[in-house]
């Protein structure tokens, strides 16, 4: 993930739509592609998006090189596609239940497409990162930009060409390994 972006070099819209059509060639349960991406690549729609969900208590330095990305990709699921979809025959779900789908194959599905953004975006010698949009922000940011109540933003995406970056505190926790993550044969508990 990178969180800073030169600012003076944008991002030909070609290539943003080249990440865009790696994104629909995502895998979806029932092939329902319940996704929709909101694409914001002039200053004055990025900086709407700013003004709609930044909260005051975001720290500044990460703001400052996030608000340099040119383009924002807004990753957009959509529930009730898949309870349609679910009701057609050759699935039978007409109840349409939710309590049917023990994960939400929507959030799941619209989250793959995303990471083909962000690996599209490695090779194409850009930079991107996915972050949240503040739950109590949510509002405002479907008010701006006029995103309906059936679709909810699984978080966003900044896009651009990398400049010099402060790698997340997070990685500080260290990578949990293959050794630590799988489990041969049977679950096994373990301490790490
Ligand atoms: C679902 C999800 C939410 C994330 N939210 C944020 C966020 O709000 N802000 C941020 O700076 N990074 C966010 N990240 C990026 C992670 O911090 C990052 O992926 C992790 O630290 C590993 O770093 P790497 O992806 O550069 O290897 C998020 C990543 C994911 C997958």
């Amino acid at each position: 993930m990178v969180r800073n972006y030169d600012a003076d070099r944008p991002v030909a819209p070609e290539l943003v739509d080249k990440l865009l059509g790696y994104a629909v060639h995502a895998p979806s349960a029932g092939f329902s592609q319940g996704w929709d991406f909101l694409h914001l690549g002039t200053p004055e729609e990025v900086e709407s998006f700013w003004a709609a969900t930044t909260v005051t208590d975001v720290p500044t330095s990460w703001l400052d090189g996030m608000r340099r990305a040119p383009v924002i990709i807004v990753p957009l699921s959509h529930r009730d596609a898949y309870l349609n979809r679910y009701a057609e025959p050759d699935k039978g779900w007409t109840d349409r239940d939710e309590a049917r789908w023990p994960v939400p194959y929507w959030d799941i599905d619209t989250g793959m497409a995303s990471l083909l953004i962000l690996l599209g975006a490695v090779d194409e010698g850009l930079g991107a990162c996915f972050f949240g949009i503040p739950p109590e922000r949510t509002d405002a940011f479907r008010t701006a930009f006029g995103v309906p109540a059936s679709r909810t933003p699984i978080g966003a995406i900044t896009l651009g060409y990398p400049a010099p970056d402060r790698r997340s505190a997070s990685l500080k926790r260290g990578r949990r390994e293959v050794e630590a993550v799988v489990h041969r044969g049977r679950w096994s508990d373990r301490p790490r």
